[in-house]
């Protein structure tokens, strides 16, 4: 196959400030992705109904030892205790012992810990996981909450215990965690290419949690060529490519996400409609020749004036009827919720960039407006996860 060149990108350097296309697709074995849709059912939980009744001890006592909680959970994960019992329900503790090769204190300990939080049943004896853990083995949505929790574990957990001076510094203080010059997390990660695989494996498992909100909220009608702003390893793009069979797709991204990205995009068969150019996003120019930018999961790491930069660069490069497409996670405009939102913020404010946050809708809809787009509308995803898309044409 020949080399990708993304509509309008020119292979000039990158002090020559344009985006690099990467050369064709890695491997000549293209497959097609075995993983798995995501039809999420759920219907969201309000804030409102979250922080209607008042605080119990109960509550607290699961916030102080939120930590315990969580560790709990991911041990469960580690160890293979739910694998275990999504094959084998019904097994005794000298069993679960047995299989997952633990002493019997330490199985104590853990089958304690996980039923006291519901994660596993014990009736007459036996252990059971909870009737939503062996749903979400069932439907395929498991391993994407292993690889979240995974995330938690070896990316924020630690950086994490900087909230508080992060909050007091006003600035991502857990960065310090990670070692290197880099600005933030994703500059970081390439002098660490184990825990930057990991990153981008959980990244894309966070994102096929929401993206077919994403699918079914994204409207492509009329739509040719997609640059997808940030794209990370290509999830977003593969999964829009599949429902738009017409469309075709750039994913403009670090060279360490770019790598990832063309061998994901060729696993997925779809090498021929979906590019991958690496670049800055905020120091190269926007390749030309795209109806449709989309920043997913993007404007989340960045300051309100990088957001801003960001999207007047997309409204320079759409040419007139162009749409620009935003979809993340938002807050609510009531400032109390959803708790989603307001626990993973604890990440956005301590690790990937100085200014990262969640924003609510509100304030995309008015950098929109402000940097030129219009028919600004915003369409919920209507599910437990506070994601959503805010679409604007130029
Ligand atoms: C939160 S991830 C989202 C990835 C993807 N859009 C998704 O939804 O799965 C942010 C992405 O932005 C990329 N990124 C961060 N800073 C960048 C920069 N200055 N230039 C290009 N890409 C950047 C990261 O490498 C990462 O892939």
């Amino acid at each position: 196959m020949a080399c990708f060149v993304g509509p309008g990108a020119q292979a000039v350097g990158r002090t020559g400030g344009r985006y690099h296309p990467r050369a064709g697709p890695v491997g000549s074995g293209v497959r097609r992705s075995e993983e798995t849709a995501v039809t999420i059912t759920e219907t969201r939980t309000t804030a409102t109904a979250e922080t209607a009744s008042p605080l119990t001890r109960q509550d607290l006592v699961g916030t102080v030892f939120g930590a315990a909680a969580f560790q709990a959970l991911n041990a469960g994960c580690e160890l293979g205790l739910f694998a275990l019992l999504n094959g084998e329900p019904g097994l005794t503790e000298e069993e679960i012992a047995s299989r997952l090769d633990l002493r019997p204190r330490p199985t104590r300990i853990l089958l304690l810990a996980t039923t006291a939080l519901r994660l596993t049943s014990l009736d007459g004896g036996r252990y059971r996981n909870a009737e939503l853990i062996d749903s979400l083995f069932a439907d395929g949505t498991w391993e994407i909450i292993t690889d979240m929790v995974a995330f938690e574990a070896h990316i924020v957990y630690e950086a994490q215990a900087d909230f508080t001076a992060s909050l007091r510094a006003d600035t991502n203080v857990g960065l310090r965690r990670f070692a290197g010059e880099g600005e933030d997390l994703y500059h970081r990660l390439a002098a660490r290419p184990d825990l930057e695989r990991l990153f981008y494996r959980c990244m894309r498992s966070w994102s096929r949690l929401s993206n077919p909100i994403l699918v079914d909220k994204a409207d492509l009608t009329g739509v040719r060529r997609v640059l997808d702003v940030g794209g990370g390893d290509g999830v977003n793009a593969i999964a829009l490519a599949r429902a738009n069979p017409n469309v075709e797709f750039t994913v403009l991204d670090l060279p360490g996400a770019g790598a990832i990205a063309e061998r994901k995009i060729a696993e997925a068969g779809l090498s021929d409609r979906i590019t991958v150019a690496e670049g800055d996003i905020f120091d190269d120019d926007y390749p030309e020749g795209y109806d449709c930018v989309l920043f997913a999961n993007q404007l989340v790491i960045w300051s309100a004036e990088q957001n801003l930069r960001l999207l007047r660069k997309a409204h320079r490069a759409l040419a007139d009827g162009g749409r620009v497409l935003v979809f993340n996670a938002m807050s609510d405009a009531t400032k109390d919720g959803p708790l989603y939102a307001a626990l993973d913020n604890v990440y956005f404010a301590t690790l990937p960039a100085a200014q990262s946050t969640l924003y609510d809708w509100g304030q995309y809809e008015q950098w929109l407006t402000e940097a030129g787009f219009s028919r600004v509308e915003r369409r919920p995803g209507e599910t437990w996860t506070p994601h959503g898309v805010i679409s604007g044409v130029k």
